[in-house]
This record gives structure tokens, sequence and C-alpha cells, in this order.
């Protein structure tokens, strides 16, 4: 790491690492520095034309394949004042529509997640017209008393595009869109060593939360407000350097170096109890690494890790990690609106959608991915909270049930933080006295995915 700090450069964690090595420093994108109107965050009319330009356009993630095993799963996903169902219609195709009626506009699914039997057909509760799978009219009931054309050019359900990537569903409702895999720019390769589809679901909590949805994202793409947000990290990680990199499509990243006494410990040479302890659950032995500083401890959880990884079935996607990629967090900004938090044994993938009517509001989801133990004494970690779990030999069989929240400690330690404080950024700012966001270059994420947002709205 090098001390040599430039708006240009920020901190670099792997400065070894150049060209299109995935550890690499991206090349230096210069962002807008000027003060961001507080009205971005509450006008009606900023929502307005978000709903009209960005989000009909853009790739959104509405859920896993992991609630897609069979063929007739199906889950549902709200956008605004839209609502689409995402089934897998048949052993190879996952398929999106709106998720309304052709005859009276009704929703067709009214549950989060479901199963179409087979040979059953999506049915409306209203006056149970029947569609297949794929979309197509099953049944008019009654057709004999439409006129013909009444029911002229219905086609059906209107399909929307569906994209899989790394396990993650995204819908567009563009035609004319590029491609999921070129939105996503250097995320696919980044990634391409990481198999979601090994991992399962741990946790997932989902919500309103009284604040725009802007507010909130910008929560979780910059560390500078860790130290006083999540001052639990600060034994485990370094806040202040942390490497910030911008790419194209709005899409950034940055690594958050993890497991080491960064610069705000008390006194980094120390090994604390919170590192000691990060070892000892891995399953690691700390007298074997008592040569090693505090600064230093990296090591010691990569070497646990590793071993904890051939313990549990996983050396293979491992063995294609360097260190840094084992000890790390790798967060990536999918824009617009879906974070994913990347370590070595787990993912947390977050998304914060605008709320129909309220732009004051918004639906927040985490959503926690961890790989599974054959170790029967392991437990695993939620990297949501770094809780660990109740249970020894986690196999993840069973899918955890999606939580709704109602208290801000309910959201898990961790979230739970951000969550208390983002009604009250938002009311703040609405304040006579505040003019706007003055961002640092360790905010410039910010900057970069409203430049892209501006892009959409042609501001
Ligand atoms: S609204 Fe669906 S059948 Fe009438
Ligand atoms: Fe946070």
């Amino acid at each position: 790491m090098t001390d040599d700090y430039t708006f240009e450069r920020g901190y670099v964690i792997y400065p070894e690492a150049d060209g299109e090595d995935r550890s690499a420093k991206a090349p230096f994108k210069p962002v807008p520095t000027g003060i961001v109107p507080p009205e971005r965050y509450y006008s009606a009319n900023e929502a307005a034309l978000e709903m009209e330009k960005l989000w009909t356009r853009v790739w959104c993630w509405a859920g896993m394949t992991h609630d897609l095993r069979s063929v007739g799963d199906y889950f549902r996903f709200d956008l605004g004042r839209e609502t689409f169902i995402v089934v897998r219609s048949t052993e190879d195709r996952i398929q999106a529509f709106y998720n309304v009626c052709p005859h009276r506009a009704n929703y067709l699914v009214y549950d989060d997640f479901g199963k179409i039997d087979r040979g059953a057909s999506i049915y409306c509760k209203f006056h149970g017209w029947r569609f297949n799978l794929d979309g197509s009219v099953r049944e008019v009931k009654d057709e004999h008393t439409f006129p013909p054309e009444v029911l002229c050019g219905m086609k059906g359900l209107k399909e929307v595009r569906c994209e899989v990537w790394n396990s993650m569903v995204f819908i567009n409702q563009d035609e004319n869109a590029p491609s999921l895999e070129a939105s996503l720019d250097v995320i696919v390769g980044h990634l391409a060593n990481r198999d979601f589809s090994r991992m399962k679901i741990y946790d997932e909590v989902y919500g309103v939360i009284d604040a725009n949805w802007k507010t909130a994202i910008e929560a979780f793409i910059e560390f500078y407000h860790a130290d006083d947000t999540h001052p639990q990290v600060i034994p485990i990680t370094s806040t202040l350097r942390t490497q910030y990199d911008l790419y194209d499509q709005g899409t950034s990243r940055m690594i958050i170096p993890t497991g080491y006494s960064g610069d705000r410990a008390k006194d980094p040479a120390v090994v604390t109890d919170a590192l000691k302890g990060f070892v000892a659950f891995f399953g690691g032995n700390n007298d074997e690494y008592t040569h090693l500083s505090g600064a230093e401890y990296r090591e010691a959880l990569a070497d646990t890790l590793r071993k904890w990884a051939v313990r549990n079935g996983h050396g293979d996607l491992f063995d294609q990690l360097t260190d840094g990629e084992v000890t790390d967090d790798w967060n990536y900004h999918i824009f617009p609106n879906v974070t994913l938090n990347v370590f070595s044994h787990s993912v947390l993938i977050q998304s914060w959608v605008p709320h129909p009517s309220d732009p004051e509001k918004h639906i927040y989801r985490a959503l926690s991915l961890v790989l599974p133990v054959l170790d029967p004494q392991q437990h695993v970690m939620d990297p949501a909270s770094f809780a660990v779990s109740a249970e020894k030999g986690w196999k993840g069989e069973n899918r955890a049930p999606r939580r709704y929240p109602e208290k801000p400690e309910e959201w898990g330690t961790v979230l739970s933080q951000d969550v208390e404080r983002l009604p009250l950024i938002q009311k703040g700012l609405r304040s006579r006295s505040y003019d706007g966001n003055r961002l640092s270059m360790s905010e410039c994420r910010i900057h970069h995915y409203l430049a892209e947002i501006d892009r959409y709205l042609m501001k």
C-alpha cells in the first residue's frame, strides 16, 4: 500500500497489480466535484423523471435462480409502480412478464414466491383467465361472449427481457438496451472466478425505509462512514485506505482490505481480540501466527481461510483466488441500484428500489449467500452482520425465508446502524439550512453513478 495520496490515485491496495489484472487500480476517471443539490433526493419531478427515463431502460436485479429451481417456480418483483412475474417456463428457460392481467389489470400473482404446478397455468383470480408459463393465453373464460375485435391482437402476457449472470436474474423493460453482460462492464470478468451457484441463501431481509433510494445506496458505496457508523469494523479493516475504482456504464468498485489492524486502530501492531476471533472462527490456530503483527494479520486470515475451504469442500474455488480475494471485501456497484459485497466465503447482495409513490421512501433488500460447510463443527458467518450461525455444519438445504423487519434492530447489527440513520439524513436534506452534499474523493463513486443517471435523464 502506498502513502502518496493524490485525488487521481487515491489509495491503492495492490500496487503490484496492473493493466487488465482484476486487482489493479482502474485508470483515473474524472468525476464532477460540484455540490449535489438536495432536491435530487426528494423532488417528485425528479422521481417521475427517473421512473420514465432510467428505470424503464436499465437492468434491474429481480431475484436469484436459487428460487427458480424447477419448471413453474416463480417470484414476483416490484419496481416502483410496476410489477413483474419471473418464472422458470421450461427446464432451460426463465421468462419475465408484467404481472398484470390483460383483461382488466388485476395482478396475476400476489405472493412474493410460488410454484405453478406442472400442467397448471398462471390463473387470474378476478375472472379466471389462464395463461401458459410462456405467457400465451390458455383460456379466456366464456370467450364466445367477447366481440372478436375486443380480443383481436391480444397476445397474452407482455414479456420483458430477462437475463441471468452468476445466478442473479435481471429484467429490463427496454427492448433496445445493451445486453446484461455489456451493462455489467468489467464486473463479469472480475468475478468470473466466483460461483454464486455454489452458495446458498442464508438470510434475506426486505422492507420499506423512509429515505430516497439514492440517499440509501450512497451510504453503501463509500467506506468513509465506517469509522463512525460501524466502529466495530475498525479492528479488522482499513477504513481510510480503501481503494475506489470507477468503470464504464456507471459501475464502480471499492476494495476494503480485511483481516488486519488498519490506520484507525489504537496500535496497528497489536493483534486484537477481534482479529484473533476472526481467525479462530474459521478454525485457525492463532498460536501459529505469533510472528505476525496486527498490521500483517491478513496473512494469518488468508492461510486460515484456505485451510477452511479445503476442509469444507471449496478448495477448487479458493485455488482460483488471490490472497486478497480470499481475505478482502470486494464491493461492486451494479448500476443503478445493486451492490455486491463479495467475500471468499459469502456474498451480500443489496438493492434499493424506488417506492411506488413516495420519493422519500424506498424498498430495501439484503440477501446473504453463504458457502455451505462440510465440517460438522463449523458455524457460518452472515456477510450482512458478521453474525455467526446458531447451527453448526450449515448445509443451507432449506432456503432461508425472506424476513420483513419492522424495527431497525431486526435488520442485523451492521445494517441496523445504516437503517437507523437514513430517515434522519432524508429529513436533514429538507432543512432550510442545507444546500447540498459535499463529497470527498472517498465518495467519488457517488458522483460517478449520479453522472450516469444524468446521462439517462438527459440533464
Ligand atoms: S382481470 Fe384477469 S381475468 Fe379479468
Ligand atoms: Fe454502512
